[in-house]
């Protein structure tokens, strides 16, 4: 159970004195009767809350799985370029969502989005050794490439160097492998395959641990994953 002024407040429905200026003007109604206490405990799961005669979308937690395109950046804000999070229309709009696992600019492909901090935490902890998966298109053809999976010095994020975790690396054409790597350094994969005298030119993400991406959605399309999905990204 929870009040209804903090569940549509949660909601983004607006501050708690719009929320209880709309409840006492009737626009707010729990399974189809007109409520005029905004501090009703109200049970979202089992009961029917509609706004403005709208049915009101509720979920604790909400996980997202989107195809990012090119020419977006994963944040919620950016003054230059659309953003993922801004991509997401209603109902998902209403969530503060992160971003599990940013992409580059150029980088297409899956991305996580929730506000389930744990879920967040589980994907992106270096700790969880949880494997991402890239399609990569190199400028040159790839020839001894054994150093990536024993580990290459790069510079992190920071200019620090720092020498990479072992990679699985699949050839899969003559510019183009699969790379798995467990970690999320600043360009990581860029940065590796530069180390070892390359470079990419074009990056796809297509898992995150046993999460693939589902081939029905489009770039910049999105669908809310079920659980069991959300288990395959965090092993
Ligand atoms: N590695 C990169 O270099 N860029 C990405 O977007 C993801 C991994």
């Amino acid at each position: 159970m929870m009040r209804l002024d903090k569940l549509l407040g949660n909601l983004k429905y607006g501050s708690r004195s719009d929320i209880k200026d709309a409840v006492k003007d009737g626009r707010v109604t729990v399974d189809g009767i007109v409520i005029s206490d905004p501090g009703l405990d109200v049970n979202p799961e089992t009961s029917m809350i509609a706004f403005d005669g709208e049915p009101v979308f509720y979920r604790k937690w909400v996980y997202l799985m989107m195809n990012k395109p090119k020419g977006v950046v994963s944040a919620n804000e950016d003054s230059i370029h659309p953003t993922a999070v801004g991509l997401l229309q209603h109902p998902y709009d209403r969530f503060d969502v992160s971003i599990c696992g940013r992409l580059d600019l150029d980088t297409e492909g899956l991305l996580v989005l929730t506000n389930d901090g744990d879920v967040l935490h589980r994907i992106i902890s270096p700790k969880a050794e949880v494997f991402k998966t890239y399609e990569v298109e190199l400028k040159s053809p790839l020839h001894d490439y054994s150093q990536l999976e024993t580990g290459v010095r790069i510079k992190d994020g920071k200019e620090q160097y720092y020498i990479t975790l072992p990679a699985q690396v699949e050839p899969t054409g003559e510019r183009t492998c699969r790379i798995r790597i467990s970690e999320g350094k600043f360009h990581q994969v860029k940065r590796m395959i530069e180390a070892i005298g390359n470079e990419v030119v074009g990056l796809r993400r297509t898992a995150i641990g046993g999460l693939t991406l589902d081939p029905t959605l489009a770039p910049g399309a999105y669908r809310e994953m079920d659980y069991e999905e959300v288990l395959r990204a965090i092993g």
